[in-house]
């Protein structure tokens, strides 16, 4: 699907899951690289950074902090499937499935994804922020980087 939409593109996959390796071999501006995606900053800086992995919200708080940084400015990160980290038998049924070295409280806990938020729109007020907008949706985040 990413490569029809950005033919053009180099698109890079992370994923935990070795058997992904092979998933996009037909797909030449698909790299897929089989890495913790919450501890593994990439040496390329990206347009786009999308956040489709296990939807628990200590995951993605420290994927966020692992890949923003790599982001270049005016670029997007998204976060996709935020629902998951309101239902509690999503949470449950994700920690059983991605048994990473963190604690499981935590990771499981919406209050690190909206203290993140807080910070980020605390930091926008104050004109701190390296974000230009975040914008909501019912499942989605989109973050834009300054230009
Ligand atoms: C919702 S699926 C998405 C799969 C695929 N990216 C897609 O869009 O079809 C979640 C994927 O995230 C991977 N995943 C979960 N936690 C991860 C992590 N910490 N680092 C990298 N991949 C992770 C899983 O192995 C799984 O393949």
């Amino acid at each position: 699907m990413w490569s029809a939409f950005f033919p053009t593109a180099k698109v890079v996959g992370l994923d935990v899951n070795e058997e992904c390796k092979d998933v996009c071999a037909d797909n030449p501006n698909i790299e897929i690289r089989i890495a913790d995606a919450t501890r593994a900053p990439q040496p390329e800086l990206f347009d786009i950074i999308l956040d489709e992995g296990s939807h628990l919200s200590g995951h993605i708080v420290q994927s966020y902090k692992t890949h923003w940084p790599r982001l270049k400015p005016g670029g997007f990160y998204i976060i996709e499937d935020l629902a998951c980290t309101r239902d509690r038998d999503y949470g449950i049924a994700a920690l059983a499935v991605y048994r990473l070295p963190v604690t499981k409280t935590r990771m499981a806990l919406r209050s690190t994804l909206m203290k993140l938020f807080d910070d980020e729109l605390r930091a926008l007020d104050r004109g701190q922020s390296e974000c230009e907008f975040c914008h909501f949706y019912q499942e989605l985040c989109i973050i834009r980087k300054r230009a």
